[in-house]
């Protein structure tokens, strides 16, 4: 097959950080050629800079037979480049035949309306995907905004196609589809680089892999001769152990008990009577999209929300009303969200983080004084019973990782000795290796007979590590089910609204 794109030995440094290192890539006609690495590897910086949008501070790109000098996205795309963002770049306000024809060209005037709609359908057509010309962009899920951003692609006449994490946002339904129109494409022949840091989506869709860890491309592989455990090590620079094992556990007596709960934000009800138990030794995962009132759920039962009607008990204690201080020192442990806002002080160090939630307890306070030593020992104690890097307890949180702030994080609760543990989105943007490690921690909670809540937007790990689930949708629990009785295109549609009963809409 022919090359269709060839990059040699680039390298962009920005202040402190070397983005690409030295970076090769080589991409054929006809195949799907992904880019695998975690976060921060540099895999955007290197598509930003074939899309000109970054100039490298050396090394070169040809596309074809073509000499790319990165002088502007706008030459990029004359060239035959196209790619589609992380973040979509289209005008809600307008219609999809207006997106795909208008976008990116402003002071273009004489839009002709009609030819256009007709213009935009045959190229839909063409590719077969299945798109309104005159839907508002607006009203458009996420996965058909997406198509409305390779569609304006294909009307520039790309030659090749990027997508950056397109499978980021999408629901597993829509991730499907997607996978659909990309296969499609490649049997039309045009080459797409495919950028993920999932290694199952990356073995199921493309040809070749390339593997970037610190800014460098460590290796290109056939991805039918490769094996999830070798693309892990080599994305991660170390052997990861790829598989939780999680042993069957009897469900003990329950620790938190909600019935009914009703919570409101702003004027909207965002949880509405929702009822669910979660016992000792269990994972009860919650599953569902972005946005359906989970994260308001969570923060009703930590206390930051309060619950408008219904009542919630800990160990059959009635703390519906209690103070988020009082939950906690009762046995709630948080693992919020976001950890740089609610999670840690940032401009703290390690040690003040750690007792956070205790420093003005024996034995780190005594009558009103902080108590440096047994700090520091605890601090230390964490830091390697939690494998926190670097292993310095003075550094400021700020400065150290994603995966090892969420280390730090998680230290702290578990250390407190919990009843139940919430862990809301534990390991969003980790590495494979931190991942690993927090869900072996949850893992580790669960056989000690604590209860744990995990929410989460990712079905992969609620699957993997839940005794059972259940599917928010729109404020409500779709249904609880015990993990191995649904199968994860049933839980799709479920975070949907699919009523799995009836097959219709809710
Ligand atoms: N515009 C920028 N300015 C400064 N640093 C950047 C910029 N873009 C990316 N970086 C840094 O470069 C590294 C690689 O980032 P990126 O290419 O976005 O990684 P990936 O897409 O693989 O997650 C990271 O350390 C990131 O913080
Ligand atoms: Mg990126």
């Amino acid at each position: 097959m022919r090359t269709c794109l060839e990059v040699r030995e680039i390298t962009k440094s920005f202040p402190g950080v070397l983005a690409n290192d030295h970076v090769n890539l080589t991409v054929r006609e006809g195949e799907i050629h992904a880019i695998l690495g975690e976060n921060g590897a540099g895999k955007s910086t290197l598509v930003k800079i074939i899309y000109g949008l970054y100039k490298p501070d050396s090394g070169s790109i040809r596309l074809y037979d073509q000499e790319l000098n990165f002088a502007s996205p706008r030459q990029a795309i004359e060239a035959g480049i196209g790619m589609v963002h992380q973040h979509f770049m289209l005008i809600p306000a307008l219609t999809v035949a207006e997106n795909v024809v208008l976008g990116g060209e402003p002071g273009r005037i004489h839009y002709r309306r009609k030819e256009n709609v007709e213009i935009v359908r045959q190229l839909a057509k063409q590719y077969h995907m299945e798109l309104d010309p005159d839907a508002k962009v607006g009203d458009l899920t996420v996965g058909l905004q997406q198509r409305v951003e390779i569609l304006k692609v294909f009307y520039r006449k790309a030659k090749l196609l990027i997508l950056d994490e397109p499978t980021a946002m999408l629901t597993p339904q829509e991730v499907e589809e997607l996978i659909l129109v990309m296969e499609r494409l490649r049997s039309q022949g045009v080459p797409i680089v495919f950028i993920s840091h999932k290694l199952d989506e990356v073995q199921r869709i493309s040809d070749h892999v390339t593997v970037m860890r610190a800014g460098k491309t460590v290796n290109t592989v056939e991805t039918k001769s490769t094996t999830p455990q070798e693309l892990a090590n080599l994305m991660v620079g170390r052997e990861v152990v790829l598989h939780v094992s999680k042993l069957p556990q009897k469900l003990g007596e329950p620790v938190l008990e909600l019935v009914d709960i009703v919570v409101s934000s702003g004027r909207n009800e965002k949880v509405k009577k929702v009822s669910f138990e979660v016992h000792r030794g269990e994972i009860f995962g919650l599953a569902g999209i972005d946005g359906n009132g989970q994260f308001e759920l969570v923060e009703a039962i930590t206390g930051l929300l309060p619950c408008k009607t219904g009542r919630i008990r800990l160990l059959g204690k009635d703390i519906t009303s209690s103070s988020v201080q009082h939950r906690t020192n009762a046995g709630i442990a948080y693992i919020p969200q976001d950890r740089q806002l609610d999670g840690l002080v940032m401009d703290f160090e390690l040690t003040e983080n750690f007792v956070l939630r205790d420093f003005s307890k024996a034995p780190f306070a005594r009558l009103g004084q902080m108590q440096v030593k047994p700090i520091e020992e605890y601090a230390t104690r964490l830091s390697e019973d939690f494998d926190v890097r670097p292993r310095r307890i003075h550094a400021l949180a700020q400065n150290l990782s994603g995966g090892n702030q969420q280390k730090v994080i998680l230290a702290r609760e578990v250390s407190r000795n919990p009843e139940l543990l919430i862990a809301a989105q534990p390991t969003r943007g980790l590495d494979v290796g931190a991942i690993q490690f927090i869900h072996n921690k949850l893992l580790e909670l669960r056989s000690d007979g604590k209860a744990i809540l995990l929410v989460s937007l990712e079905l992969d790990e609620i699957l993997a590590l839940s005794d059972r689930i259940g599917v928010f949708y729109a404020g409500r629990l779709m249904g609880i089910f015990p993990s191995g009785q649904v199968t994860r295109e049933q839980l799709g549609l479920l975070m949907t609204g699919v009523d799995l009963g009836s097959g219709g809409r809710l």
